[in-house]
């Protein structure tokens, strides 16, 4: 029985910088309301033809690569979790098997919106618990700007979404004290519309059908989210699996050294801050300058937390997620 570790990380944003401002140019918003509801300031966003989901967590791999000292004949296995994949199938897993220039090695995608890092982190950590592998590349990515609703009709949405990638390479730890302790995963599919793109597959019918009718109204394009009913069971399900990883392993909430939700929103953030009356040092926020970058929003913060020294040996490191699904999940590292 072994553990894994994170051994080297890395994220990897656009240059190109969105202000609020910027986009109350193009759409009825304004800084003061964007920064009132989610505590977002900027955000990235790819320009057209320099940047795609397989390009920008190529980048972050590497990154998280170099510094975990592997080759990468190194890597085993690839995992890669983004709900905005250059193509429908095949999934970009094998685009960055390819330009990594990895061996033939397994390429798996993982779809769960933003608790999908946490998912494909868990995937990774069975894999390397039961031997089978000894160094899992775990990748998340995601090019939102270009599907978003940029209209009047679209801002309530459009404004929090950002683009960017992390990526982490977890690897085999025999020291069982150390490493991911537990991973907590869950599923709600009962409100998988209450936060959802429709389009293409909409529940039987196709993209095809759907040109066909060439109507160009059609919100089923479109990410479509009942803000404040997600909200309400952010919030709800975040503080839940939190405490059951901290059960999990007999931890207390003063235990926790970091806590690194999915960046959804601030305010989301701030009440599970004050819910587990955790101090600003012991939360980690990102969202101010990259927006919610779904899957991609938890290695990001993780690896600048690490960047800014903020995570040391031995502590003990929570990452908490939810989003469409509903999905949640959370993991508790000892660094
Ligand atoms: O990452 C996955 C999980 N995601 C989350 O956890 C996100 C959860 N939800 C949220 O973060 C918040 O619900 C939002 C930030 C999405 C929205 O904030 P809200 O406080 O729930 O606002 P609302 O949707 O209730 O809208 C309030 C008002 C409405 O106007 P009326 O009806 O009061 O006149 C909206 O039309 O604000 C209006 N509005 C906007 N105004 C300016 C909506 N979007 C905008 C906008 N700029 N971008």
């Amino acid at each position: 029985m072994y553990h894994s570790k994170i051994n080297g990380l890395g994220y990897y944003v656009p240059e190109n910088v969105v202000t609020n401002d910027d986009l109350s140019k193009i759409m009825d918003t304004s800084d003061e309301w964007i920064q009132e509801r989610t505590g977002i300031k900027e955000r990235r966003h790819i320009i057209r033809g320099q940047d795609t989901t397989t390009s920008m967590g190529v980048k972050a791999a590497k990154i998280a690569i170099e510094r975990s000292g592997l080759t990468t004949d190194e890597i085993d296995f690839i995992v890669f979790a983004t709900i905005s994949p250059d193509y429908y199938f095949p999934g970009p897993g094998v685009a960055l098997q390819q330009e990594l220039g990895l061996r033939t090695v397994g390429a798996l995608d993982i779809r769960n919106q933003c608790s999908g890092f946490i998912y494909a982190l868990s995937v990774a950590d069975q894999f390397i618990k039961t031997g089978m592998y000894k160094n899992v590349l775990v990748v998340a990515s995601e090019l939102q700007s270009i599907g978003l609703d940029m209209t009047n009709r679209g801002r309530s949405v459009s404004v929090i979404f950002g683009d960017g990638a992390g990526a982490v390479v977890l690897s085999r730890e025999e020291d069982i004290t150390k490493g991911i302790l537990s991973t907590h995963l869950h599923s709600e599919g009962e409100h998988a519309k209450e936060l959802a793109v429709l389009a293409p597959g909409m529940g039987g019918r196709w993209v095809t059908d759907i040109i066909a009718e060439n109507n160009p109204d059609d919100e089923s394009y479109y990410p479509y989210m009942n803000g404040q009913f997600v909200f309400k069971n952010a919030v709800v399900r975040f503080s839940e699996v939190i405490n059951e990883g901290l059960k999990a392993n007999n931890l207390e909430v003063s235990d926790i050294d970091m806590l690194i939700p999915h960046q959804a929103n601030l305010r989301i953030s701030q009440f599970i801050q004050q819910r587990f009356k955790l101090s600003d040092d012991q939360v980690f926020n990102n969202i101010q300058k990259y927006g919610n970058t779904t899957a991609a929003s938890i290695p990001i913060a993780l690896t600048e937390a690490w960047e800014q020294g903020r995570i040391k040996e031995g502590d003990t490191i929570v990452l908490a997620a939810f989003g469409s699904g509903f999905t949640w999940a959370s993991a508790i590292i000892k660094w």
